[in-house]
């Protein structure tokens, strides 16, 4: 599948993980994480040189960055080099933003090995770093120029993982799809196999129609993905990115909104119970206690970037496989949704 951006276009190209290894260009410079490293590294070509860093988001910072670039200078990478970022999305981030700068730019090629780097990060372009204070507050829309996307590759995932891009795979099925959503019902668990590469497959051609309509995230049309984050990035703040998972946090805020959606009269009532049934399913959470506190969850939300001064800004559920931005809803409402959510 092709998928255009402002300066031309990128393939995306589902396939076997040796098959993905064996069309990556010679002499390419991997880069990728100690837990990758350990279960496929020895598939990785012979002519292909490998920077590991460590595994987790901690490796999304500047100081890793800055060993990135060393290591590739030690290695004798230079312009005409392919850096590839074999991994989650920690790693596609991070090796993103290494390409988008190393000597003004190299060539980027994503392979990623998450579910949420499937279905997300290695699709769209964003790539970058956290900040102590902050995540994502250096970055770049850097599109790569391929994505090979080894699907076998999440029989090594672990299960809390692969849940985790179960969340956002449910997300474009209600936010876009339907049909995606009752083909997901269908299945007795988790997809795997085949079944599994469809719907990677599909998640994809849903972010790349989205992305590509609002590439640089500025007409509003990006913000429609944004459904379950208003409320998933509070609680990921409040939690201090310790305990929930993003696709966690955004699993418990899909349900919320949904909530607030049936509340202001544009969901369909009982939709977010349907949702919350399809997350568990998944083996996500769909409640947290701190739901119930209002005032804190709202000031998170409030401080978010996603707030523009101030004014709430939610992307909610018209009907099962469609949504619309809603902007300035009342606290009030906010509230009581979230009181809902959590069963209060
Ligand atoms: N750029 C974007 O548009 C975008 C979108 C969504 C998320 N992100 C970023 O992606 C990151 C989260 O991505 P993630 O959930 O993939 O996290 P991650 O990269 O930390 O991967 C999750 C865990 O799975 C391991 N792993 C990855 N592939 C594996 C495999 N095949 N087998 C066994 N273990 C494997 C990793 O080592 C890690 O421990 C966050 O930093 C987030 O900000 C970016
Ligand atoms: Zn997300």
């Amino acid at each position: 599948m092709e998928i255009r951006t402002r300066n031309g276009s990128y393939e995306v190209r589902l396939a076997d993980f040796d098959r993905a290894m064996a069309a990556l260009p010679g002499g390419c410079f991997v880069v990728t994480d100690e837990n990758v490293a350990a279960l496929h590294g020895h598939r990785l070509p012979a002519s292909c040189q490998t920077v590991v860093v460590p595994a987790g988001e901690g490796s999304k910072s500047l100081g890793t960055y800055q060993g990135v670039v060393e290591r590739l200078l030690d290695l004798g990478a230079d312009r005409g080099s392919t850096v590839v970022a074999l991994g989650g999305g920690v790693v596609g981030d991070l090796a993103g933003f290494v390409a988008a700068t190393f000597m003004r730019g190299v060539r980027l090629i994503q392979v990623p090995t998450s579910l949420v780097a499937m279905v997300d990060s290695s699709v769209g372009g964003k790539v970058g770093l956290d900040l102590p204070t902050g995540k994502n507050l250096i970055g770049a829309f850097y599109p790569p120029s391929m994505v090979l996307v080894p699907v076998d590759a999440l029989e090594t995932l672990p299960r809390r993982h692969l849940a985790n891009g179960m969340a956002e795979v449910w997300k474009y099925a209600y936010i876009l799809d339907r049909e995606l959503g009752e083909r997901l019902e269908s299945f007795e668990a988790v997809p795997a196999g085949e079944e599994m590469a469809e719907v990677v497959s599909r998640c994809i051609c849903l972010k790349a129609e989205v992305v590509e309509q609002d590439e640089l995230d500025r007409h509003g049309r990006r913000a429609v993905l944004n459904f379950g984050h208003t409320v998933g990035h509070a609680l990921e703040v409040l939690t201090g990115y310790e305990s929930l998972l993003h696709g966690e946090a955004v699993a418990i805020g899909m349900v919320a909104e949904a909530k607030l959606g049936e509340r202001l009269g544009l969901t369909p009532a009982g939709l977010s119970e349907r949702l919350r049934a399809d997350l568990e399913r998944s083996g996500l959470p769909t409640r947290h206690e701190l739901l119930g506190r209002t005032e804190d969850v709202l000031r998170a939300m409030r401080r978010d970037k996603k707030a523009e001064a101030g004014v709430l800004a939610f992307s909610l559920l018209t009907d099962y496989g469609s949504c619309r931005l809603v902007a300035g809803v009342s606290e009030s409402d906010v509230e009581c949704a979230l009181m809902e959510a959590c069963g209060a």
